[in-house]
C-alpha cells in the first residue's frame, strides 16, 4: 500500500547539510498497522513528510495505493492537481493536533473538504457523520479549546478522515496524551482500521504504542530502517532488537557453568509442555529464571528464560531438541560483561527513548 525505495532526504541550510534520511526502503502492506520507532533525530518524521510529500524527497521514490507520488511531484501543473488529489487520499494526524482555534469542531472537520470544494450541505453532513464515528457527535459547534486532549485528537482523526482516505499516517498522535487517553486514542485508530479497511502508518517512540496495535514494525537509527518486519517475523529474527524491547523478559545466571536460553513460543507452540519434555528427555533440572506471556501484534507470545546445566558446550544436544520443536532460541551470553545480549538490546532502546 505504502511503499518507499531509496528515500532519501538531504536538508541544505547556510552550507550545512544533514542527511535525515539515508536510503528507506519501506514496504506497508494494505490493511495493516506500521509503526515506525526510533530515537529523536532519527528521521520519522521527516519519513512521514516525505511519504505524504510534504517534502519533497532528494532521492527515491514513494508509491501509495499503486501511485508513484514521486514522478508526480517532479512534473507541470496537470500532475500537480493529480498531486493534490493523490494527497487527499492520504490522511495525516498530527501530535499537537493543528486544529484552527477561531472555528468550531465541525468546521474543522469541514476544511479539508473546502480545499477539495465539496458543498456546505455534503461537508456539513460528512463532517457529521465522521465525528459521530470518533465518538464527539454531541461537540461539534464546540471550539477546540474547550476540549481535553483526546478530544482534539478525535478531532485530528476525523478531519484526516475527511477525504475519505485508504491511508492514515500519523506522526507521535499520543505523545501529548496520557496514558489512559493513549489508549482511547489508540483503540480509535484500530478500530478505524478495520471497520475502514484504513492502512495505518504510525511514528511514535514508545514501545508500548507498537506493542498494543501494530501489526508490523521497523525501528529507524540515523536515517535507515535498521529493522522492520511483522511483529512475529520480529519475534522469530535472532538477536533481534525490537523483539528485545517489545518482549522483554530479565533474570541473570545462577552461576558460572550454566547456559542461559531464551525460548520464544508464537501461536498454538505456547500450549506444548516442551519444557517438561527436555527435562524428562536429557534428565537435566531446568530453572526458570524469568517468563511472561502476551499479545503482541495480535500475537500470543509467550516468552521464558531458562538455565541448564552445563556451559552451551555440554549442552547443545538439549537446545538443538529446543530449535526442533520449532521454537525461537537465543543463548543468552552472559560472559559478555554482566548485562546479557537481551537486556543490552532492550537498554539500548529504551535510552533511546529516554533522550528523546
Ligand atoms: N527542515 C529541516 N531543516 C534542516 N534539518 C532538518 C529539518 N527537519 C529535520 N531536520 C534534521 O533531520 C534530522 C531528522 O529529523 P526528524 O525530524 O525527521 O527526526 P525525528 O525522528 O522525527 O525526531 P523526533 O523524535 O525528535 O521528532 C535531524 O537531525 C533534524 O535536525
Ligand atoms: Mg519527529
Amino acid at each position: 500500500m505504502i511503499t518507499t525505495t531509496g528515500l532519501t532526504k538531504v536538508y541544505r541550510s547556510r552550507g550545512r547539510e544533514v542527511t535525515a534520511l539515508d536510503g528507506v526502503d519501506l514496504h506497508v502492506r494494505e490493511g495493516e498497522v506500521y509503526g515506525v520507532i526510533g530515537q529523536s533525530g532519527a528521521g520519522k518524521s521527516s519519513l512521514i513528510r516525505c511519504i505524504n510529500l510534504l517534502e519533497r524527497p532528494t532521492a527515491g521514490t514513494v508509491t501509495v495505493a499503486g501511485q508513484d507520488l514521486t514522478a508526480l511531484a517532479g512534473r507541470g501543473p496537470r500532475a500537480g492537481k493529480e498531486l493534490r488529489q493523490a494527497r487527499s487520499r492520504i490522511g495525516m494526524v498530527f501530535q499537537h493536533f493543528n486544529l484552527l482555534s477561531s472555528r468550531t469542531v465541525q468546521d474543522n472537520v469541514e476544511l479539508p473538504l473546502e480545499i477539495l470544494g465539496v458543498s456546505g450541505r455534503e461537508r456539513s453532513r460528512k463532517a457529521l457523520e465522521l465525528l459521530d464515528l470518533v465518538g464527539l457527535a454531541d461537540k461539534a459547534k464546540s471550539f477546540p479549546a474547550q476540549l481535553s486532549g483526546g478530544q482534539k485528537q478525535r478531532v485530528g482523526i476525523a478531519r484526516a478522515l475527511a477525504g475519505d482516505p485508504k491511508v492514515l499516517l500519523s506522526d507521535e498522535a499520543t505523545s501529548a496524551l496520557d496514558p489512559e487517553t493513549t489508549r482511547s486514542i489508540l483503540q480509535l485508530l484500530r478500530d478505524l482500521n478495520r471497520q475502514l479497511g484504513l492502512t495505518v502508518l504510525l511514528i511514535t517512540h514508545e514501545m508500548d504504542v507498537v506493542k498494543s496495535i501494530c501489526d508490523s514494525a521497523a525501528l529507524m537509527e540515523n536515517g535507515r530502517v535498521v529493522e522492520s518486519g511483522t511483529v512475529g517475523e520480529l519475534l522469530a529474527t535472532p538477536g533481534s532488537e525490537l523483539a528485545g524491547a517489545l518482549f522483554p523478559v530479565g533474570g541473570d545466571a545462577t552461576g558460572e557453568d550454566r547456559t542461559v536460553v531464551d525460548v520464544t513460543f508464537l501461536g498454538e507452540a505456547a500450549t506444548r509442555p516442551v519444557i517438561s519434555q527436555l527435562s524428562r528427555t536429557y534428565n537435566i533440572d531446568i530453572s526458570i529464571l524469568g517468563a511472561a506471556i502476551d499479545t503482541v501484534g495480535g500475537l500470543q507470545v509467550g516468552r521464558m528464560r531458562i538455565e541448564l546445566p552445563g556451559r552451551y558446550e555440554d549442552n547443545v544436544v538439549p537446545v538443538g531438541f529446543l530449535r526442533e520443536q520449532g521454537l525461537q532460541i537465543d543463548i543468552v551470553d552472559h560472559t559478555a560483561d554482566t548485562a546479557t545480549a537481551a537486556d543490552t538490546a532492550q537498554e539500548s532502546v529504551l535510552l533511546k527513548d529516554g533522550a528523546k
